[in-house]
């Protein structure tokens, strides 16, 4: 016997099995109570949990134990130690961020899927799961009126979609010659994007090789979008300095204010200067379900990319980002690879989602999607995200009623961004930091979350109505706790 291999035979007495399914059910009988009570009584936490640095982990043993432990035990250390130290996104009074929603069908179909644990990198390893993948995203792709060319795929996120996308546009511009030798030679490749785009797209850019000096901010007008003439200009300054116009990256619903970015206008440059153009719809994506929104992808046949992700606004649990590409052979020959080992009789016959995306093993997301879609219907779905917008376009009115407080920037869908500002007073510092008392002292009551942006150098506070426990009663208790609070600000 070499020497690293063991004897096996000993190893064989200690295989014991950790949980029965018995065991198993109890427990999950157990679980399921506790998550079904979690659903109907998520609004008594406190939205953020009242805690330090450190808090958490200081109560967790510093080593591994060594025997194992009861469920019982487990758990009871999850409610005492772990929940204490949870923000509750699906809390009604959740409004920050953008949401991270999820429902009860989503939840179910995770349980199935951890169940089988299926690892779904290849057809062979699940074909269900790439063939309900490739129904659902066609399935998604009409739902938000997408053009019939776009083909899908899911991601874990819109920040590794854009990555993928920008990969690809890399990659077909130089015929796959950087995947295979390098930057060398091939000149300097530029990326644009709004002053206000998410800073996945500066993640993005870095770790596709371009250097983030490469990323060319483009100027936004008053309603936080794009200038398509600041664009073009940029591109032909680019041009005649000896850069390469690469790819345009625009948003449908920016993080700080929800701008729609005019993708017609941009997507006609870039077919002018043949770069690619890629749509982060990331959040306000799922608004396009409602055929009357749809003028915010007025255009979106031209661009070669596009992302959403249905785990923040379309009750289906993180993560899932659907990602759709117009040149499917580029994306592949941008990302495959074929080992050996990974190879199967059927590979010219199926889509194989590993050489779609960055990491080879995938969970199976399209079954949550196929829950969701399936249990709501797509009307079921569109009247959610309706309400949703709706109730946001309520708080927007509120809020102009009241004269010691400011709309900052137009709300087409559902993030209301605003400030309190008392009758006189003018100066910036100090409005910026009543405004940060007003959001920093309701967060600390835990009655309420809200986030933060900066618009034209104004603290603003952002309020989103999109959450999967969203309603318009739960948005009258917020504006009123926030009127409140305001008003109560030794000023
Ligand atoms: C417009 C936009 N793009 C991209 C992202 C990043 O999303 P993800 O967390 O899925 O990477 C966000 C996050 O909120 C966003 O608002």
């Amino acid at each position: 016997m070499v020497q690293h291999e063991r004897d096996c035979t000993f190893i064989i007495l200690h295989l014991t099995q950790i949980m029965t399914s018995t065991e198993f059910r109890k427990a999950a009988h157990e679980l399921v109570d506790w998550m079904a009570d979690y659903m109907d009584n998520v609004g008594d936490y406190p939205v953020k949990p009242d805690i330090k640095p450190g808090d958490i982990k200081v109560q967790l043993p510093s080593s591994a134990p060594e025997q194992g432990e009861e469920f019982q035990s487990i758990f009871s250390d999850f409610n005492n130690i772990i929940l204490p130290g949870i923000t509750h996104w699906q809390h009604p009074q959740f409004a920050a961020y953008f949401p991270s929603g999820t429902s009860g069908p989503s939840v179910l179909a995770e349980m199935l899927s951890s169940t089988m644990g299926a690892q779904c990198m290849i057809w062979l390893t699940s074909p269900s799961a790439e063939e309900l993948e490739e129904r659902m995203m066609e399935w998604v792709r009409d739902m938000l009126g997408l053009p019939k060319e776009f083909i899908g795929v899911i991601q874990d996120s819109s920040s590794s979609s854009t990555l993928v996308a920008l990969l690809t546009a890399r990659e077909a511009h130089t015929h796959y010659a950087i995947n295979k030798a390098g930057f060398e030679g091939k000149g300097k490749f530029r990326v644009y994007t709004s002053e206000q785009a998410h800073s996945s797209v500066d993640k993005g850019v870095k770790i596709a090789g371009f250097g983030i000096e490469n990323l060319v901010k483009i100027e936004v007008d008053d309603s936080f979008a794009i200038i398509p003439d600041a664009l073009e200009s940029a591109i032909k300054n680019d041009l005649e300095a000896g850069y390469i116009p690469l790819c345009v990256v625009s948003t449908i619903g920016t993080t700080s204010s929800t701008a729609v970015d005019p993708v017609r206008a941009i997507g006609e440059i870039c077919a002018k200067y043949k770069c690619w153009h890629h749509i982060d719809a990331s959040y306000s994506g799922a608004a396009l379900l409602i055929p009357s929104m749809r003028w915010m992808s007025d255009g979106v046949e031209l661009a070669d990319s596009f992302v959403f992700n249905p785990h923040k606004w379309m009750l289906t649990n993180f993560d899932c980002s659907a990602y759709f590409v117009k040149d499917k052979k580029a994306l592949i020959n941008t990302f495959s690879i074929l080992p050996e080992y990974l190879k199967t009789p059927q590979d010219h016959l199926v889509n194989n989602y590993r050489d779609w995306s960055i990491p080879l093993g995938r969970r199976f997301r399209a079954l949550k999607l196929w829950f969701v879609i399936r249990s709501y219907g797509v009307d079921g779905l569109r009247k959610i995200i309706e309400d949703h917008i709706n109730i946001g376009q309520w708080l927007k009115k509120e809020i102009e009623k009241e004269r010691d407080f400011e709309i900052l920037a137009p709300v087409p869908v559902n993030l209301i961004c605003f400030r309190y500002h008392p009758a006189g007073m003018t100066n910036e510092e100090e409005l910026n930091r009543i405004n940060t008392i007003l959001l920093e002292g309701l967060n600390q009551t835990g009655k309420i979350l809200l986030t933060q942006t900066k618009l034209n150098g104004k603290y603003t506070v952002r309020f989103v109505s999109g959450n999967s426990n969203t309603s318009l009663e739960e948005v009258k208790k917020s504006w009123d706790m926030i009127t409140d609070f305001a008003r109560k600000i030794k000023i």
